[in-house]
C-alpha cells in the first residue's frame, strides 16, 4: 500500500521520465529563482532533495503551503497527551505542518497517520520537543554540562538524548540554547553555557553534532534548533523577556558567535528570541534574519518563532493587528509560526491583497520541506515512531552510566580548605541536612522533558547506596523556600551526633529557567540561617549546592570549609555527588560563569575592558565600588581538584608571529598531589593596544588533560590570526599588528604570562 508521500514521489518520477518538458520548465524556473539572489535555496548542495521540494511545491495550494508554516502544541491532562479537536481538524486538512510536545511511538504514529492518509498530499508532520538535556534519561542541566568543559561528553549526552527521543517519534529538538549571559539574575542561564562566547561556541557545535549526527535521515538523530536569535541573554536587569539594547560590537563579539558555530556545525533550524534588540523585536528583525543569518552566514535551514512571538509583536507595539504582525515576520524571513496561528489566520489575505508575495511563502515552505526530506520523512513518515526501539533505547543501563559520569564531571569544587574532602575512611556517621538532601524532584532542573523525577537518585539515596559502611542521619532542617525554623533543633541534634555534616542547600527547579528571574540570588528561604545553626555544632562541614545559576554565597565561603557546586545533575545526581564526596571521582569541573559577591556587581564577567581608570586601591578616582570589591567571589574558569597542578612558565615557538602564520604556545603541567586528576588548561589572550579597547583577557583555547600523581605533560596551543581577530574600529573583522599577552592557567585569574608581537 502506498502512502501519499510515495505517490508524490511517483508523480515526480513520472514527470522526470515522461514529462521532460515540464521537468525542464521546473528546473529552468528553479535556476531563475535562485539566480534572482533573494535566497540561498537551491544551491545545488541538496542534490535530489531540492528537485523533490520544487516538485511537491508545484502541487500545493496556498493554504497547504501555509499549513507547512504552522506549528501547534499538543496538550497533557491526567489521561495523558492529547491534541485539541481543532488541531486534529487542522492536521486532516493539511493546515498544520508540525506539532510539538507530542511524543511516544504510538501517539505520534496515530497523528502521523492522519497527516499522511487523510490529507490531499500526505505531507508528513514534523514532531518537535524541548529535548534540552536528555529525554527520559536526564543529564545535568546545560550550565552544569558546560562546567565539564568536556566536549566529547557533551556531544555524547546530546547523542543519547536524540536516540531516546527519536525512538519516541520525535524528529526535532528545540536545542541547543546558546544564549550568552553575564547576568545570573536571568533564570535561563541554567539552559546555556555561561558567559563566554568561545566556550559557548565549542559547546554549541558539540551539541549540534550530538543531536544531528552525520546524517539527519538516520532514525537515531534529531534535527537541532539553535536558539534564541538573538541576544536574549542580555535582557535588561536580568528580567526575562526584557528589552536588550547593545552595540553591534557586543552583539557580534559576544552574542552571535555561538549561533554561527551551531550553524557551521549544521543546525537545520533556528528559533527567534522574544526580546527586542535596540527597539526592534527579534521576530521582526530583517537585520538578524535576513542580513546576518541568510546573507552573511548563508543559513540554509528554517526559522521558527518562539512561542506566540508573532502575536507578541502587537504587545511590542510594532504591529497594529494580526495581519500587520504576520507581514512584519514574513518580511523579516521568519518561516514558521509557533502556536499563535497568525500565519494560518492571515497569510491567505496578505497574499491576496499583495502585501506578502507568494514567492515569500514559497521560500519559507521550501526551507521547511527540505528539512522534512532530509529527515527521511517522505521515505517513511513513521520511521521515528518505533515501539520496539522505544523499549530498547529508553533509560538503558549504558545511558544511566553515561549520565552518572557526565554528572560527576559537571561538579565544581569551589572550596576545600584543609582537604575536608574527599571524606576520609575514619568518618563513620554523617549528618545529611537540608532541603536538597532527600529531594528527587528538583534534581532534574527546569526542562526535564519526558524525564520522570521519581526515577532520579536523591543525594541521600546516592550516599546510602554507595557507602553501606557509613551511617547517614537525615534532617531536612527547613524547606527550600520557606522561612520555617521549626526543624533547626532536629538538624543541630543530628549534626552533634555525627562525625561530619553534609549541608544540602539550593534552589527549587522552578527558580531558574524560563520566566524565573530573581533579583536576590542568595540561598532562598531560611537555608543560610540553617547553615549557621548547623555550623555552630562545630563539626567538619561540607556544603553541597544544587541550583540553576551562580548564587551569592559569601557567608558559606567565609565559614564552610568545603563547597561543591553540583547545579542540577539529573537522573543520577545522588550517585554522582557521592562519587565526588567520597573520592571515587576527583572533581574537575570549572565555572563557565562568574559568581558575584552581590547583585550590585552584575553584570560581572572576566573579560571586561580595562577602562581609562583601572582599579587602584590607593586612588579614589579609579573604577571600583565603595562597598564591595571589584573581584567576584569565584572567577570564571575556577574549580579545584583533590590534587594540585603545577604550571611551568610559558614557552613560545617565537616572540613574533606573522599574520599569515601561526604561533605555538606551550606549557608543562604537572600533577604534584597524591591522586590522579583531570585539569582544564585554559589559554587567554589580550591585545594590548588596538583601535578599540580590548578585554583584559579572553578565552581562546582550552584542553582537558588527565595526569597521574607525579606525571607531567606538555600542553601545546596553536595561535592563528583567527584567535587574534576582532571587530576593529570600522567593524571589519581581523587582527591588528602589535603586542599581545598570552596567559595560561587553571582559571581566568591565576595564570602564567608571556608576550609576543603580531607583525604584518
Ligand atoms: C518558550 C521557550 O522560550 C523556548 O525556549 C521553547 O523552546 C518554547 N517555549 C517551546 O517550548
Amino acid at each position: 500500500m502506498f502512502y501519499k508521500g510515495e505517490i508524490i514521489q511517483i508523480i515526480e518520477v513520472e514527470s522526470y521520465n515522461m514529462k521532460k518538458q515540464s521537468l525542464l520548465l521546473i528546473v529552468t524556473l528553479t535556476i531563475l529563482f535562485s539566480a534572482c539572489g533573494d535566497n540561498v535555496y537551491n544551491t545545488g548542495k541538496y542534490d535530489g532533495i531540492d528537485q523533490k521540494v520544487d516538485s511537491l511545491l508545484s502541487l500545493m495550494t496556498l493554504e497547504e503551503k501555509i499549513g507547512q508554516l504552522t506549528l501547534y502544541t499538543s496538550d497533557m491532562d491526567q489521561t495523558g497527551a492529547f491534541l485539541r479537536p481543532e488541531y486534529i481538524e487542522d492536521i486532516k486538512t493539511g493546515s498544520v505542518g508540525a506539532l510539538f510536545n507530542a511524543y511516544g511511538a504510538e501517539f505520534t504514529r496515530e497523528l502521523q497517520e492522519m497527516a499522511v492518509n487523510e490529507t490531499r498530499l500526505g505531507i508528513p508532520l514534523l514532531f518537535g520537543y524541548d529535548v534540552i538535556h536528555g529525554h527520559r534519561t536526564i543529564f545535568p542541566v546545560p550550565l552544569a554540562e558546560a562546567s565539564s568543559w568536556d566536549m566529547d561528553m557533551i556531544k555524547l549526552t546530546a547523542e543519547i538524548a536524540a536516540r531516546e527521543a527519536a525512538s519516541e517519534g520525535l524528529h526535532w529538538t528545540f536545542a541547543p540554547m546558546v544564549d550568552i549571559s553575564k547576568d545570573p539574575r536571568w533564570g535561563r542561564v541554567v539552559e546555556g553555557s555561561g558567559e563566554d562566547a568561545f566556550l559557548g561556541s565549542k559547546i554549541a557545535a558539540a551539541r549540534v553534532h550530538g543531536f544531528q549526527g552525520d546524517d539527519l535521515s538516520d532514525e537515531y538523530t534529531l534535527a537541532a534548533t539553535v536558539k534564541h536569535f538573538a541576544a536574549y541573554g542580555a535582557a535588561q536587569a536580568g528580567r526575562d523577556y526584557h528589552s536588550v539594547d547593545m552595540s553591534d560590537r557586543e552583539l557580534r563579539e559576544v552574542h552571535l558567535p555561538p549561533f554561527k558555530a551551531a550553524i557551521e556545525a549544521g543546525a537545520v533550524s533556528i528559533m527567534t528570541a522574544f526580546n527586542d534588540l535596540n527597539g526592534i523585536p527579534a521576530t521582526a528583525s530583517t537585520y538578524l534574519f535576513q542580513d546576518i543569518l541568510r546573507d552573511e552566514w548563508n543559513f540554509e535551514g528554517f526559522v521558527v518563532t518562539d512561542y506566540t512571538a508573532i502575536m507578541e509583536l502587537l504587545y511590542h507595539g510594532v504591529a497594529k493587528d494580526a495581519h500587520h504582525a504576520s507581514k512584519l515576520a514574513m518580511d523579516a524571513g521568519i518561516d514558521m509560526s509557533m502556536q499563535d496561528g497568525f500565519y494560518q489566520k492571515t497569510l491567505v489575505d496578505l497574499v491576496e491583497d499583495g502585501r506578502v508575495s507568494e514567492s515569500q511563502i514559497d521560500r519559507a515552505v521550501k526551507y521547511v520541506l527540505r528539512v522534512k526530506f532530509q529527515l527521511g520523512l517522505f521515505d517513511d513518515p513513521f520511521r521515528y515512531s518505533s515501539v520496539e526501539r522505544q523499549e530498547v533505547e529508553i533509560m538503558k543501563p549504558e545511558n544511566l552510566a553515561i549520565a552518572r559520569d557526565m554528572a560527576r564531571k559537571s561538579i565544581v569544587l569551589l572550596k576545600n580548605d584543609d582537604q575536608v574532602l574527599p571524606i576520609k575512611e575514619n568518618i563513620k556517621t554523617i549528618a545529611v541536612i537540608g532541603p536538597m538532601a532527600d529531594n528527587q524532584r528538583d534534581l532534574l532542573g527546569s526542562w526535564s522533558a519526558a524525564g520522570d523525577w521519581s526515577q532520579s537518585v536523591s543525594l541521600l539515596d546516592g550516599l546510602r547506596n554507595n557507602n553501606p559502611d557509613v551511617t547517614f542521619i537525615y534532617a531536612e532542617g527547613t524547606g527550600i523556600d520557606d522561612e520555617s525554623r521549626s526543624g533547626f533543633n532536629e538538624a543541630v541534634a543530628a549534626a552533634r551526633q555525627a562525625d561530619m555534616v553534609i549541608l544540602a542547600l539550593g534552589e527549587a527547579y522552578w527558580m531558574s529557567g524560563e520566566a524565573a528571574s530573581r533579583s536576590d540570588i542568595n540561598l532562598p528561604g531560611a537555608q543560610e540561617e540553617l547553615a549557621k545553626e548547623v555550623y555552630s555544632a562545630g563539626k567538619p562541614t561540607v556544603a553541597v549546592l544544587m541550583n540553576g545559576r551562580p548564587l551569592t554565597i559569601n557567608w558559606l565561603d567565609d565559614n564552610i570549609p568545603a563547597i561543591l557546586e553540583t547545579w542540577f545533575l539529573g537522573t543520577t545526581a545522588g550517585d554522582a555527588i557521592s562519587d565526588v564526596l567520597f573520592g571515587e571521582y576527583n572533581p574537575s569541573g570549572k565555572l563557565p560563569m562568574t559568581f558575584p559577591r552581590n547583585v550590585g556587581q552584575i553584570p560581572i564577567h572576566y573579560n571586561m575592558r580595562n577602562t581609562g581608570r583601572p582599579f587602584d586601591a590607593d586612588s579614589k578616582y579609579t573604577t571600583k565600588y565603595l562597598d564591595v570589591p571589584n573581584e567576584p567571589l569565584y572567577v570564571f574558569g575556577h574549580g579545584l581538584s583533590y590534587t594540585e597542578f603545577d604550571y611551568s612558565p610559558i614557552s613560545l615557538s617565537s616572540k613574533t608571529m606573522q599574520v599569515s602564520d601561526s604561533l605555538e604556545v606551550s606549557i608543562t603541567v604537572r600533577n604534584i598531589g597524591e591522586v590522579a586528576g583531570e585539569e582544564v588548561v585554559q589559554l587567554y589572550l589580550r591585545d594590548k593596544v588596538a583601535s578599540v579597547s580590548r578585554p583584559v583577557r579572553e578565552l581562546k583555547g582550552f584542553q582537558k588533560i588527565h595526569l597521574n600523581p607525579g606525571e607531567s605533560t606538555e600542553v601545546v596551543f596553536t595561535i592563528t590570526n583567527e584567535e587574534l581577530s576582532f571587530y576593529r574600529i570600522d567593524m571589519s573583522y581581523g587582527s591588528e599588528p602589535g603586542e599581545f599577552s598570552v596567559f595560561i592557567g587553571g582559571n581566568s585569574r591565576d595564570t602564567q604570562t608571556a608576550e609576543f608581537e603580531l607583525i604584518e
